[in-house]
């Protein structure tokens, strides 16, 4: 029996904010954006939506492309940073009861950016498992919600998107998820956070400020762990499963920086040419980045069944991971 990505969907909201329009009321410029990150734009969820509605987007086309009803799925699992509510109920669940996935079980899984690998990885061993058939993996992300607007060393960089798959069982070869790489670095938990809020630092009346709850990065320390991540990633998958970059047809990146990817592309002599970019239009998605290149590449008629893909993700956590994949 063999795993593989049936189909894809995604959702982008049709709100588009470039950085000019931000640097109108923040101080920053399309100079400054562009020159350290490689975003040009975002795209920002209405705020009459939830995660849940953005992720049921993007799964109805992966459905339906996939030609999988909501009833024939077994499980639904939702990475994201951006529930729906604090702990719980789990935003799967809501995707599942509209969805009218009657026959699935649901729950979130919270590995930061690097959510959807993670989440492959886990849809593959249900269905190894051979009690399953037909899996909802959606990552969906409303970064803008949480993000502090009065802080532009982290504000300009997220965006909102969800990006879905089916993971299917298949009885031929040609497309599968072959090999994963899942990792954490929890020692640098402090680096991306929302502080307060939790049991660890509850909201305290009078005391607790919104920029308390709002997303915190330090940006350069995930800048030195992601380059590092995405160097022995690319690296150690390609050598334990005897590769050369010729095999493979894109990486397929976390979108989170440009230069990130750059730095690492240079520590491993590649051409920026092999990564798939779209960070330009969407920044930063956090765990819906890799679904969204992934859908991107579809659309563009640039995947083939049988394409060997190498997918890289790091973030909250810190987590990393990566993966090959047939596409
Ligand atoms: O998926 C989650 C993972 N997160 C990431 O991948 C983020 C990783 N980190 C980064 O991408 C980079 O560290 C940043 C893009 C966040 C920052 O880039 P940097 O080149 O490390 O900039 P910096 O923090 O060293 O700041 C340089 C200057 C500072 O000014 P001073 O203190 O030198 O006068 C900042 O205040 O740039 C200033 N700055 C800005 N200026 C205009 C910071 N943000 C902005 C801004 N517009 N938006």
């Amino acid at each position: 029996m063999n795993a593989y990505i049936k189909s894809i969907g995604t959702y982008i909201p049709e709100r588009r904010v470039t950085n000019d329009e931000l640097a109108k009321t923040m101080d920053t410029s399309d100079e400054w954006i562009r020159s350290h990150t490689g975003i040009g734009s975002r795209h920002i969820a209405d705020k009459s939506m939830n995660t849940a509605d953005i992720a049921i987007k993007a799964a109805e086309v992966a459905l339906e492309r996939g030609g999988v009803k909501a009833e024939e799925l077994d499980m639904i699992i939702l990475t994201t940073a951006t529930p729906d509510y604090v702990g719980f109920p789990a935003t799967a669940c809501i995707v599942q009861d509209k969805l009218g996935a009657s026959n699935a079980g649901a729950f979130d899984l919270t590995a930061g950016c690097t959510g959807f690998v993670y989440g492959l990885e886990v849809a593959k061993n249900f269905l190894k498992s051979g009690h399953m058939k037909n899996i909802l993996l959606v990552s969906a992300e409303m970064l803008t919600q949480i993000a502090n607007w009065e802080d532009r060393n982290t504000a300009v960089l997220f965006g909102d998107g969800a990006g879905a798959v089916v993971v299917s069982t298949s009885d031929d070869d040609i497309s599968g998820i072959d090999d994963t790489i899942l990792k954490a670095d929890g020692s640098g938990s402090y680096a991306l956070e929302r502080k307060v809020g939790g049991v660890a630092h509850p909201y305290e009346e009078g005391k607790t400020t919104w920029a308390d709850t709002a997303l915190y990065m330090d940006g350069q320390a995930v800048y030195k762990f992601a380059v590092k991540v995405n160097t022995q990633l690319i690296s150690s998958l390609m050598e334990r499963n005897n590769l050369t970059i010729d095999d493979i047809k894109w990486i397929v990146p976390h979108q989170a920086n440009e230069r990130i990817l750059q730095a690492a592309a240079k520590r491993l002599k590649l051409s920026m040419d092999k990564f798939f970019l779209n960070l330009e239009e969407y920044a930063n998605t956090s765990s819906a980045s890799i679904p969204l290149a992934l859908n991107d590449l579809y659309e563009k008629g640039e995947l083939k069944r049988g394409d060997k893909l190498l997918l890289t993700g790091f973030g909250a956590g810190l987590t990393y991971g990566g993966a090959i994949i047939r596409w």
